[in-house]
């Protein structure tokens, strides 16, 4: 044991939709804490892979991607924060869908989650920090302050997935949308290394009919009796 506290931690996974993101970015904002996206590396490595000419399923090449990759995040003046690989930003490129599928394709893979570990935990700077993602509160921090496992039913996160992409003025189709949501919950809970499930100490909490601003109030309560607010 070293003799000081470890830098806190409050994990957010769960799947696609469920609104993870927002609840993720509330919280960082009130505690002023660091945030973690960790769904942009896989996205930025499948999105890499294309740019490289390396096909998702030339695993040894991914492996090489993932493990050389020169990413950075940064805010803009509006907060907005921009992804660039390489210098080149790609921040709307890894949003598409071909972006999802670039990532859950090669999150499947044990040495890309491996050579993105170390990167991912070196996000932990005081005063503390919100991690986004699917494994968060499993593997990458199971020693967080508090994990939440934020879920909402496939058809709730597709209908919002479709009303965002209707803002954004994308023409898609609702029952496509909510095939992809299928499958990609699926990959990403049947695969073997660091499959979607809860961890066993978190805070399980289902979105379909909640709005974010209950589900940020819960989790701040939950904060606050753990001492993190
Ligand atoms: O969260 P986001 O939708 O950006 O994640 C994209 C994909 O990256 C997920 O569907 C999942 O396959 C993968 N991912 C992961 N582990 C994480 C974050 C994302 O496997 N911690």
């Amino acid at each position: 044991m070293r003799g000081h506290q470890p830098v806190p931690v409050i994990t957010v996974d769960g799947p696609s939709g469920a609104g993870k993101g927002t609840l993720s970015h509330l919280l960082a904002d009130a505690l002023g804490w660091h945030f973690l996206d960790s769904g942009a590396l896989y996205r930025v490595t499948g999105y890499a892979c294309v740019l490289e000419g390396v096909a998702w399923d030339d695993h040894p090449s991914v492996v090489r991607v993932a493990r050389h990759l020169e990413v950075a995040f940064t805010a803009d003046s509006a907060g907005e924060v921009c992804v660039a690989y390489k210098g080149l930003d790609v921040s709307r490129d890894i949003r598409t869908e071909q972006g999802a599928r670039g990532a859950s394709t090669v999150a499947v893979i044990p040495a890309v989650r491996q050579a993105l570990l170390q990167r991912q935990r070196e996000f932990r700077q005081l005063p503390g920090l919100v991690a986004d993602g699917r494994d968060m509160g499993t593997e990458v921090f199971p020693d967080a302050t508090l994990k939440i496992f934020l879920t909402a039913s496939a058809q709730e996160r597709a209908q919002r997935r479709y009303l965002q992409l209707l803002e954004k003025g994308e023409n898609v189709s609702l029952a496509r949308l909510l095939e992809d949501i299928e499958e990609r919950d699926a990959r990403d809970s049947s695969r073997t290394v660091s499959p979607l499930i809860p961890a066993e100490d978190a805070m399980v909490i289902d979105s379909s009919r909640l709005p974010i601003s209950d589900v940020f109030s819960a989790v701040m309560k939950a904060a606050r009796e753990r001492g993190l607010a």
